[in-house]
C-alpha cells in the first residue's frame, strides 16, 4: 500500500466532510428562511448548529493531509500549495468571525422566540446578508481550491481560480439572502 495516497484518499474524505456538512448547511438555511414560526424553525436551527461541527475537522483534515504530502513529494514554497493555505485560514476566519457569530445571534433570537410566530427580529436573522454570502462563498472558494489542486497552475491562476470561487459563491448567496418573493406579497397585502 503506498502512503502518499491512502494520505491523499484520506484529504478526499476531509473534503467530501467538509461539501456534505455545507450541503446540510444550506438546506437549513432555507428551511429557516422559509419558516413561519419558531416551530418550523427550531429543527433547522439545531440541526445547522450541530452540523457546523464538521468544519473544523474538515479543515484540520485538510491541512494534515495536504502537510503530509508536501513535505513528502512537494515543496511549501509551491505557488498553488501557499493559495490553498491562505484559503484555507480565510474559510476557517470566515467561518468563526462572521457566520459562527451570526448564527448564534439567530439561535438567540430563536431562543427568546418560542415555538409562536416568528419576530421580524427572528426573520431578518434567518436572511442575514454576512450569514448567507459566507455560507455560499466558502464552498465557492473550496471549488476554486479543487480546480488549483487538480490544475496545479502558477500563483497568479491559482488566486485568480479562488476569487472566482468566492464571488460566484457571495452573488448566489444574494440571490437568496432576502424574504422570499412570496412571503413579501403576503405581507404588502395585509399592510
Ligand atoms: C480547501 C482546501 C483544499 C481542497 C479543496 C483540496 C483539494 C484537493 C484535491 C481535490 C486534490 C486531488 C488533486 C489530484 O489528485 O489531481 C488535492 C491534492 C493535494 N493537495 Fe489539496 N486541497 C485543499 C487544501 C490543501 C492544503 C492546505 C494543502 C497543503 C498544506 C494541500 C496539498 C495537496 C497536495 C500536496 C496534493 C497532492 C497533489 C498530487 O499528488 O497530485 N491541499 N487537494
Amino acid at each position: 500500500m503506498d502512503t502518499y495516497r491512502t494520505v491523499l484518499f484520506l484529504h478526499f474524505v476531509a473534503l467530501f466532510i467538509g461539501f456534505g456538512a455545507a450541503a446540510i448547511l444550506g438546506l437549513s438555511l432555507f428551511r429557516l428562511r422559509a419558516a413561519q414560526t419558531g416551530a418550523d424553525a427550531m429543527p433547522w436551527g439545531v440541526l445547522a448548529g450541530n452540523v457546523e461541527k464538521a468544519f473544523p475537522v474538515a479543515i484540520l483534515g485538510l491541512f494534515l493531509t495536504g502537510a503530509y504530502m508536501t513535505s513528502d513529494v512537494w515543496t511549501w514554497s509551491t505557488g498553488w500549495i501557499d493559495v490553498a493555505i491562505v484559503s484555507l485560514v480565510v474559510i476557517a476566519a470566515q467561518g468563526v468571525l462572521v457566520a459562527g457569530r451570526r448564527a448564534k445571534e439567530l439561535e438567540h433570537a430563536l431562543e427568546a422566540n418560542g415555538p409562536g410566530p416568528l419576530s421580524e427580529r427572528a426573520r431578518q436573522l434567518t436572511c442575514d446578508r454576512a450569514l448567507w454570502i459566507v455560507s455560499f462563498a466558502n464552498p465557492g472558494i473550496v471549488l476554486g481550491v479543487v480546480w488549483v489542486m487538480t490544475q496545479k497552475p502558477g500563483t497568479a491562476e491559482a488566486i485568480v481560480a479562488v476569487v472566482v470561487g468566492y464571488i460566484v459563491g457571495a452573488l448566489a448567496a444574494l440571490q437568496f439572502a432576502k424574504v422570499p418573493v412570496g412571503e413579501v406579497e403576503v405581507v404588502a397585502a395585509s399592510s
